[in-house]
C-alpha cells in the first residue's frame, strides 16, 4: 500500500526517486524518506507527511549520488513518525532497505536478531529487513537477500542498496507489486508504472520470488523456481498526460468525466451485433468452461465487491448460471468448498489488493479454475488468474474508485450478454442488448453535462448532514451501497446502503427530518415497491432524494428532490444511476474542502491485510 522508487543510472538518483514519490503519493503518505549512496557512506533522510515535506527538508542539501533509493509510506506496524518512515537500514548503515508489504513473523525474527546483538531503532516489521540481510551477508548482495526472504512470512516488495556493493541495486517481490524500467544505462523501480513512464516505455514485471540485481547497464534475473530468467521487455503505453490530472481540481473529478470514454474502451471489439454476442479474447480459451460452469463465485472487496454484486444479478438473469459473491478477506479464511465445476471470478481495479490475492491463490489451492476481472495490466492478480478480462479503465489516481467501477459493470454486462447468448437468449435479445450497451457512453455524456449543476445544489443543501441513507432494489442495491460507500470514504459522512425494503426491519427507526434518504426508484420491474417504501419514508419526515426515470412527472410529486435518468434496460441502469451518486460524493465532500484525492486513513491500493 506504500510507494517504493529505486533508481541507479547516469541521471541524478536524487531528482528521479523524489518525482518518482510524487507519482506514487496516492499509494500511501503518511511519512516519506530516501537514501543515496555515496562512495563513504548512505545518506538517509525520513520525515512524518508528504513526499513535499521530504522534498523541503533535502532541498540543496544533498550529496551527488547516482543509485539510491526512497519511500512513501502507508504505516502498518509503527507509528508514521520520522524513525519509522523508510528506508531502513542495519546496525552499521551499510544497507538501506525501503519495503511494500506486512512482514508478518518480524518479532520472531526481531528477537532472533537481538541475540545476535543486533541493535533496533524503530517500531516496524520492516527493519527486520535490513538486520536479516547483515546476517547473511557474504561479499554478495543478492545471495544475502535472497537468503533473508527464505525467512520471511508474509508480503514484501524491496529495494535495497549497500555500501558493501556500492554499484547494484537489488529488488524482489513476493505478494507486493514492482515493476522495473529500463533507461539508457539507467534504470528505475517502482511500486507500478506512474513513477516510471516519464522516464521509460521499457518495463519488465517481476514475479512473486523473483530476486533482481541491477547495474546502470544490465541486470539479472533469478526466480525462486526456476533460477536464471531472461528479463521480458514490454512497452507501456500508458502517456504522462493519462497520470496528470488534466485540468480538473482532483483526479476523482477528472476520472468521473472519463466515464465516457472509458465505457467506448471497455467495449472495443468487444460487441459482434450480427450474432448479438460479445466476444472477450481475453478468456477464450475458458468460454465452454463458464457456459458449463455449475457455479460461479465472484470474490473482490469494496467497490469491486459491489460491482461484483451487479454481475450476479446479470448473469443469474441473462445465463442462469447460479452465482454468489464473496469478500475476499472472508473467503480466503473460511475454508470455502468448491466443488469441481466451480468457476472463481476475481475482480480488482489494482490487482494488488492483499486479500484478493489470496483468495485466489486459496482457489486454485482447491483446484478452481479462476477468472480475473482487472484493470492493471501485468498487476499480480492479473498475471496470477488462469486468464481474465482487462477493463481498460486506465490509471485511476483517485482513492475512491469510479470509472473502474463503471467499467466493471460494464465488462460484466459483456461477460452475462456472452454468457446468456451461449446458453439461452435468442440473437434478436442479443442484439437489443448490445444497442443498450452503445448508447450507455453518450446517455452518461448527456447526464455529465445536465446534472453538475443540480448536484451542486444538492451538495450545498445536504454538505453539513451527518447521516444518510442511501436504498435501492434489485440491481440498483448494490449501486445504493456503492453511493453510501463513495459518500463515507470521501466526505466522512456516516451512510449506509440498504434494500429499499429492509427499512421497515429496522433502520426505519433512523428516520426523521434530518435524515436524507437517498432512493433509486427507476421505472423497472420493481418500480411501484420503491414507491411505496418512498412512502414509508415519508409518512417519517424523511427527506427523499430519489433517482428516477426520466418523463416519471409522478415521482417527482412524491419526494423532496429527483435527479433523472435516461431510460435503458433494467440490468444496465446501475450504469447510469451511480453516476449522480459519484457527483453527490464528489461535490459534498469538495465543499467541505476535504482533500477528495487522498482522503484520511485510505489508500489506493490495499496491498497488505
Ligand atoms: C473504493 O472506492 C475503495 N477505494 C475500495 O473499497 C476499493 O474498491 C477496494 O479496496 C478494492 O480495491 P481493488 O479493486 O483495487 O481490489
Ligand atoms: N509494513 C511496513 C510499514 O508499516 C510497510 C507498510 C506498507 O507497505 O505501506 O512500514
Amino acid at each position: 500500500m506504500c510507494g517504493i522508487v529505486g533508481y541507479i543510472g547516469k541521471d541524478n538518483a536524487t531528482r528521479a526517486l523524489i518525482s518518482g514519490l510524487y507519482r506514487l503519493e496516492y499509494r500511501g503518505y503518511d511519512s516519506a524518506g530516501i537514501a543515496l549512496l555515496t562512495k563513504d557512506n548512505i545518506f538517509l533522510k525520513k520525515v512524518a507527511g508528504r513526499v513535499s515535506e521530504l522534498d523541503n527538508a533535502i532541498r540543496d542539501r544533498v550529496p551527488d549520488a547516482s543509485i539510491g533509493i526512497a519511500h512513501t509510506r502507508w504505516a502498518t506496524h509503527g507509528v508514521p513518525n520520522d524513525i519509522n518512515a523508510h528506508p531502513h537500514t542495519d546496525c552499521e548503515k551499510r544497507f538501506a532497505v525501503v519495503h511494500n508489504g506486512i512482514i508478518e513473523n518480524y518479532r520472531t525474527l526481531k528477537k532472533f536478531l537481538e541475540k545476535k546483538g543486533h541493535r533496533f531503532e524503530t517500531d516496524t516489521d520492516t527493519e527486520v529487513i535490513p538486520h536479516l540481510i547483515e546476517e547473511f551477508y557474504d561479499n554478495d548482495l543478492m545471495s544475502a537477500v535472497k537468503k533473508a526472504c527464505s525467512y520471511f512470512k508474509g508480503t514484501y516488495g524491496l529495494a535495497i542498496i549497500s555500501l558493501a556493493n556500492p554499484d547494484c541495486l537489488v529488488v524482489t517481490r513476493m505478494g507486493s507489486p514492482l515493476v522495473i524500467g529500463k533507461g539508457k544505462d539507467e534504470y528505475i523501480v517502482a511500486s507500478d508504472l506512474a513513477a516510471i513512464i516519464s522516464y521509460t516505455d521499457k518495463v519488465i514485471y517481476l514475479n512473486d520470488g523473483d530476486v533482481a540485481e541491477i547495474h546502470p547497464d544490465r541486470l539479472r534475473i533469478e526466480s525462486r523456481e526456476f533460477g536464471p530468467v531472461a528479463p521480458e521487455i514490454e512497452r507501456v503505453t500508458l502517456s504522462l498526460e493519462q497520470i496528470e490530472r488534466g485540468g480538473y481540481k482532483h483526479f476523482m473529478l477528472k476520472e468521473i468525466y472519463e466515464q465516457p470514454v472509458i465505457l467506448r474502451d471497455t467495449i472495443r471489439g468487444r460487441l459482434n451485433y450480427e450474432e448479438g454476442i460479445a466476444r472477450l479474447h481475453g478468456i477464450a480459451n475458458y468460454i465452454e468452461k463458464l457456459r458449463d460452469a455449475e457455479r460461479i463465485i465472484i470474490i473482490a472487496c469494496g467497490t469491486s465487491w459491489h460491482a461484483g454484486l451487479i454481475g450476479e444479478y446479470m448473469i443469474e438473469s441473462l445465463a442462469e448460471i447460479p452465482v454468489e459473491v464473496e469478500y475476499s478477506s472472508e473467503f480466503r479464511y473460511r475454508r470455502p468448498v468448491l466443488k469441481k465445476g466451480t468457476i472463481c471470478i476475481v475482480v480488482s481495479q489494482s490487482g494488488e489488493t492483499a486479500d484478493t490475492l489470496a483468495a485466489l491463490r486459496e482457489a486454485k489451492r482447491h483446484g478452481a479454475t479462476v477468472l480475473g476481472i482487472c484493470n492493471v495490466v501485468g498487476s499480480s492478480i492479473a498475471r496470477e488468474t488462469d486468464a481474465g478480462i482487462y477493463i481498460h479503465a486506465g490509471p485511476e489516481i483517485g482513492v475512491a474508485s469510479t470509472k473502474a467501477f463503471m467499467a466493471q459493470i460494464m465488462t460484466f454486462a459483456l461477460l452475462s450478454l456472452l454468457l446468456g447468448r451461449l446458453r439461452r437468449l435468442p440473437v434478436d435479445e442479443g442484439r437489443d442488448i448490445i444497442n443498450a450497451i452503445r448508447r450507455i457512453p453518450d446517455q452518461i455524456q448527456s447526464l455529465l453535462e445536465e446534472l453538475p449543476g443540480q448536484i451542486k445544489e444538492l451538495a450545498r443543501t445536504f454538505k453539513d448532514h451527518r447521516n444518510f441513507l442511501y436504498l435501492g432494489r434489485g440491481y440498483n442495491f448494490p449501486v445504493a451501497l456503492e453511493g453510501a460507500l463513495k459518500l463515507k470514504e470521501i466526505s466522512y459522512i456516516h451512510a449506509e446502503g440498504y434494500p429499499a425494503a429492509e427499512m421497515k426491519h429496522g433502520p426505519i427507526a433512523l428516520i426523521d427530518k434530518n435524515m436524507p434518504v437517498v432512493v433509486i426508484a427507476i421505472k423497472d420491474a420493481i418500480y411501484d415497491k420503491v414507491i411505496s417504501n418512498i412512502e414509508e419514508i415519508r409518512t417519517r419526515q424523511g427527506i427523499v432524494i430519489a433517482v428516477g426515470s426520466e418523463g416519471d412527472s409522478q415521482l417527482k410529486k412524491n419526494v423532496d428532490h429527483i435527479i433523472y435518468v435516461p431510460k435503458t434496460l433494467d440490468h444496465l441502469y446501475p450504469l447510469l444511476t451511480i453516476l449522480p451518486l459519484q457527483l453527490l460524493a464528489y461535490y459534498i465532500a469538495d465543499f467541505r474542502g476535504l482533500d477528495v484525492d487522498k482522503p484520511r486513513n485510505l489508500a489506493k491500493s490495499v496491498t497488505v491485510e
